[in-house]
């Protein structure tokens, strides 16, 4: 009933999973160093180290991931600020059991610098998706979205900090939908058994 957590940067996404008490077997990192995996190792969860940079390919990176990754046998895959674009081989490997948060409303701002662009395009709205991975960048099925405004003399700082709040609040929640074996996926959309609220608006902060 366990998740396996890949990150690559600060962990806070993983600490509010740690703190709703997700069951973590393991966290894996591609980048040394990263905050994430003191988190885990302060709370006893066993870390790994897999370097992308220490391999030739992607592919040959990819396959010492997917061993470490299944001699875990997790029962979910939970990308928690995971900053590394995968191969469709390995996204098929997890299909249907391989989450990821992404610090925006898909399918708006897929990619990089999310509150940068949304700024720029001058949106009121923004937030973060919970998505299932598939082969298509920041394009799965939505599992649950956050939205919040944004606020004049918003920097990309403070709309992040903002956005963040929610990812804390909605990733527990997901994967946690996921392990109760609530998730239904009928024709690439995603419903939740007992019909608990997939969006979120957040007007309070
Ligand atoms: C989070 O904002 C997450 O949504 C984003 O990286 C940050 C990681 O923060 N992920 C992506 O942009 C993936 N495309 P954290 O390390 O503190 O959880």
């Amino acid at each position: 009933m366990s998740v396996v957590v890949l990150i690559s940067g600060r962990g806070s996404n993983l600490e509010a999973l740690l703190r709703a008490g997700i069951p973590v077997a393991a966290v894996i990192s591609n980048v040394a160093g990263a905050g994430g995996l003191a988190i885990a190792s302060k709370r006893g969860i066993p870390t790994k180290l897999v370097k992308h940079g220490d391999f030739p390919s992607r592919e040959a990176f990819e396959a010492v991931l997917a061993a470490e990754i299944d001699r875990l046998a997790p029962k979910l895959v939970v990308c928690a600020g995971f900053m590394r674009i995968v191969t469709a081989g390995f996204v098929e490997r997890y299909a249907g059991r391989m989450l990821n948060v992404h610090p925006s409303l898909l399918p708006a701002f897929a990619g990089l610098h999310t509150h940068e662009r949304a700024l720029a395009a001058g949106v009121k709205v923004h937030g973060c998706t919970v998505h299932l991975v598939t082969p298509e960048l920041d394009a799965g099925p939505i599992v649950i979205q956050a939205a919040v405004p944004v606020r004049d003399g918003d920097t990309a700082d403070t709309l992040a900090a903002r956005v963040l709040r929610q990812e804390h609040l909605v990733y527990p929640r997901a994967v946690r939908w996921f392990l109760e074996g609530r998730l239904v996926i009928e024709n690439g959309l995603v419903r939740v058994k007992g019909g608990d609220a997939q969006c979120i608006f957040s007007d309070n902060d």
